[in-house]
Parts: C-alpha cells; structure tokens; sequence
C-alpha cells in the first residue's frame, strides 16, 4: 500500500463520503455488494477522495464490501471503520489490504456520558485506548484517521488531550463529529480553531467535520467548520445516515462552489455527476428524495409562480442561483418514443450522465422499447426509473412472468407465474385489495418468511399513462432488502418490486450458506 496521496494545501478541502457506512446504517437502507460495487464506481468518477466503504467488522457482508471496493477503486482512497479494539483494526486492514490507498479510520468515544454510560471507561483508559489503537492502524498503514465520538459533548481540555495523544501515535486525519447533531455553527468553527492553536502537531493532520442533521445543522455546521481550520468534510449522499442522516455531499458541494466568495475552498468534485448518484442512492435503498430538496429534489429547479417564471424568461439570473446542468440535471430536446433507435438512445443515456457497456445498453434499449410500445411520449424521468431499476437488479433466481389482476367492487384476485430457477409455475390467489392478492401468490409459489415493512409508490411523470416507480422493503432475522421497480402497470411494478427484493434475500441466503440451496426452497 503507498502513502496517501492527499495532499493539505491550505485551500483543499478534502470530500469523504460516507454513504456505504454512516448511510447504510440508517434503519433500511442496507445495499447489496453489487449496489455497493456500482456506487463506488459512481463515487470515484464524481471525485470523491475518500469512500468509506463500511465496518469491517460488523459482518462478513461489511468485510467483503469494503474488500472488493479496495480491488475495483483505484482513484480514490478507500476506508473502514473500526472501534478501539484490536480485533476491529485487524479486520479492517484486512479488508482495505487490495486498495492502492488505503485507510483505517478508528474511533472511541470522548464525552463524559458515553464513556460513563457507553463505555464504562474513564479518562485515563480512553486515552490508551487512543493510544493503542492507532499505534496499532499505523502498523497497517500510513493513513489513519481517528475520531473523538460526541466530540461536540465533550469537555474542552480532555478533547485537546485526546487529540494530542491521536497525533502522537500516528493519526493523520482528525475527526471531531457532532455525533448526535447538537453543536451550531459559530461554536463548532470554535472547536477547530482551539484545537488547531492549542495542540501539539496539529499543523501537521487535517482536521475534519462530521456532522449529524439532528437539528438541521449539518450542512452550516460542516462549512462553519472548514472556515475554523478543518480541511476534510464527512458527507452522505441524499445526507443519509443514522436518524436525521449526515450533511449531504451535494449541498455541500455546491455550497461551496456556489459561494466560493466566501469559502474559497477548492474540492475535486466534479458536480454533473451529482443528480446521477442521488438517484441511484434513492433506488438502492428506497429511501424517496423529498420533492423541495435541495439540489436534488424534483422541484429544485422548478419555477411555478407566474411573477418567478416571467422572471426566469427574461433572465434565468434573477431566480437561479444555479444551472440545473451545473449538478447533472440535463433536460434534453431529444424526445423519444417507439420510433427512436439505438444510437439515439444512447445519446440520451449519455446526455443523462449514463455509459452502460454493450449488455447494459442493450437490456436497457429493450427495456425501454417495451415501454415505448405502452407510452407515446417517453421521458428523460421514465429513461432514468428504467435505467436504474436496471442497473439495481442482479442476478435473479425469480422473474415475473405473466401478471392477470382482476380489481373492483366485486372483488380482488391475482393470477401470476413466476419463473422460479427457470420453470414457470402458477398460482391464483385473493387478497384485501390487489396489490395484497400479488403479494400473496408470490408467497404461495415462492415460500419465504420475511416480513413486508415498506411498500411504496410514486408517478415517475404527469399524466394517467405515467410509469409507477415502487418500492418494497423485506426483512428477515435482521436482514433488510429493497427492491424497486417501474411500469405503466403499478400492480406488474408491484409484483417485480418485491420479487427484486425477495432475490436480494436469497442472495444473501445463499451467500451466508451455500449449501443450503434447495431448488424452489426458499424458507
Ligand atoms: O457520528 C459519529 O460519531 C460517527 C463516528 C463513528 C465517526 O459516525
Ligand atoms: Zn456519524
């Protein structure tokens, strides 16, 4: 493993993002490998520096993530998470050992109620803890990040202690994390500055900001935190993350860049490739993005108020303080329909931030001729539901075959076939209403014990022909899995929905124990 390639200029900032980890932690949005493979590769393309690819270890899941990102991942530098204990740092550089730069990022909480309460640890015990753990990741690698958890709640003295002892053992990164969301703006900038003067060796780490969104905070608090002196920052995209999510990668981002006259920081980001990997966050794990949110959201570039749409015409200045293009939002003049070719479509993909290899494009442009051949008018907003559906879903062992629901007064009744392991089999089932008559014949025909804890549905577009996008979440002793779907017909969007889901467990299923595959056994 080389040295870290990051380099502190003053004016740096330097983009972390943990998505994988602090994202993934929020309750249902766990990702699958490949997911987790694919928004890697989204990820290094945008710019991002560092991917904090996971907890090592948590799980065999969490070790093979973080492992086959180190492989695949040669642009930015790759990290896992590990408490104070040295079967953590083991286990994590184990799984970062293939990346050709690779971190450890350890941590151990600083606050007078966690270590009472969490830890059952005092003062003294916490800092040879700090000592010994990061000693011990920089007998890994030469890029150890370390962590004060509920920095923001901890008494002023002990954290530069704290932090003395981190750089003394090695650290090169600091992390101070609002864990739980408390800090505000002027008072976190203040932390850094203290640290920055007061202790020995600061000049020689970065600093960081992790910032939870507990009272909406993150993102102010984040960049209050740079002009403090920090010259990393701790992001999610969609700001995911453990309850109210972490400061968002695409609000600070463009913060940044749009008012670079106040925060002259430079990031490697390349912004077009924001609206690609939001979406593609959104699908994985099920988790909608609000319509107003900023940046991402559906309206936020929208103008619907006469006095602003007048304004936009004469000149889009007066209410857009960003292009829409700027973050990967393009609105293309190709329209497509069932007459549209190949090559046409993928320009469209391209003008969508989209480059999908020979399969990809050709299950796609099949995907969309079927759906052509159902809609007149196919939008830029139906071609990225389809897209990413397709790009969410791997290998399957169930596919849906053919779909009858009867709905009405009179009555609810599914008729399906399913190509389970390649044999159609056929089940008719009733139900309380239809999407439960589907569900249920899934069940009949794929026997499982998960339980339904999210079905969802949203219009991809306007109109009565618009597409259906739905979302279903299972869980199974622990194990959460989201599958998504689009159609024109939202009960065929709702069957695949959750046969994407229910594969995802089977995976897993499998993964975990191999040899407990039984053809058409799915208990
Ligand atoms: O919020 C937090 O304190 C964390 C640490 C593990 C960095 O996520
Ligand atoms: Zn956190």
């Amino acid at each position: 493993m080389t040295a870290p390639a990051i380099d502190a200029a003053k004016d740096r900032v330097v983009i972390f993002d943990t998505t994988m980890r602090d994202g993934e932690q929020s309750p249902g949005a766990s990702m699958s490998l490949d997911e987790k493979l694919e928004l890697a590769k989204i990820l290094e393309e945008m710019g991002v520096d560092v991917i904090e690819a996971g907890f090592p270890i948590a799980s065999n899941g969490d070790f093979e993530a973080v492992r086959r990102i180190a492989e695949i991942v040669t642009e930015s530098t790759i990290c896992g998470l590990a408490r104070a204990t040295a079967k953590d740092i083991e286990r994590c550089a184990e799984a970062i050992k293939p990346a050709r730069r690779g971190r450890i990022h350890t941590f151990i909480s600083t606050s007078p109620v966690h270590m009472k309460h969490k830890l059952q640890m005092g003062p003294n015990a916490v800092l040879e803890a700090i000592h010994a753990s990061v000693s011990l990741a920089r007998n890994h690698t030469d890029d150890v990040e370390w962590s004060a958890e509920d920095a923001t709640r901890t008494e002023r003295d002990f954290l530069r202690r704290c932090v003395e002892v981190a750089i003394r053992a090695g650290a090169t990164t600091i992390n101070i994390p609002d864990t739980v969301g408390y800090t505000y703006p002027e008072e976190y900038a203040d932390i850094f500055r203290d640290l920055i003067a007061n202790v020995p060796g600061a000049d020689g780490v970065i600093f960081s900001t992790h910032c939870h969104n507990d009272l909406g905070l993150a993102v102010a608090n984040s960049l209050s935190g740079v002009q403090g002196g920090a010259r990393q920052i701790e992001v999610a995209v969609n700001g995911i993350g453990e309850r109210a999510g972490n400061a968002a990668l695409e609000e600070v981002v463009m913060a940044l860049r749009v008012r670079a006259d106040r925060l002259p920081y430079q990031t490697r980001i390349d912004p077009r490739h924001i609206t690609r990997a939001s979406r593609y966050v959104s699908a994985i794990t099920g988790f909608p993005v609000q319509f107003n949110k900023a940046i991402v959201g559906k309206n936020a570039f929208a103008h619907e108020s006469g006095i602003h749409q007048d304004g936009m015409l004469k000149n889009a200045e007066t209410y857009e303080i960003m292009k829409p293009e700027d973050v990967g939002q393009v609105e293309t003049n190709l329209v497509m329909g069932k007459h549209s070719g190949r090559h046409a479509f993928r320009e469209k993909l391209k003008a969508l931030g989209y480059e999908l290899g020979d399969e990809g494009l050709n299950e796609a442009f099949q995907r969309f001729k079927d759906l052509a051949d159902k809609k007149k008018q196919v939008f830029d907003g139906d071609i990225v539901a389809l897209v990413d559906d397709s790009l969410a879903r791997g290998k399957e062992r169930i596919t849906v075959g053919r779909l009858v629901v009867t709905a009405g007064t009179e009555g609810q009744k599914a008729e399906l076939t399913l190509n389970i392991d390649g044999e159609p089999r056929s089940a008719a089932c009733s139900g309380d209403g239809p999407v439960d008559a589907v569900f249920k014949a899934i069940r009949e025909l794929a026997p499982h014990e998960a339980m339904l804890q999210l079905y969802q549905v949203h219009a991809v577009t306007e109109g009565a022909d618009a597409q259906a996008h739905v979302t279903v979440r299972l869980e199974e002793g622990g194990h959460i899995s989201t599958g998504t779907a689009a159609d024109t017909d939202t009960m065929t969007a709702s069957a695949m929905a959750y046969v994407s889901a229910l594969n995802t467990l089977i995976a897993r299923r499998e993964k975990a124990a191999p040899d407990t595959r039984v053809a058409g056994g799915f208990r």
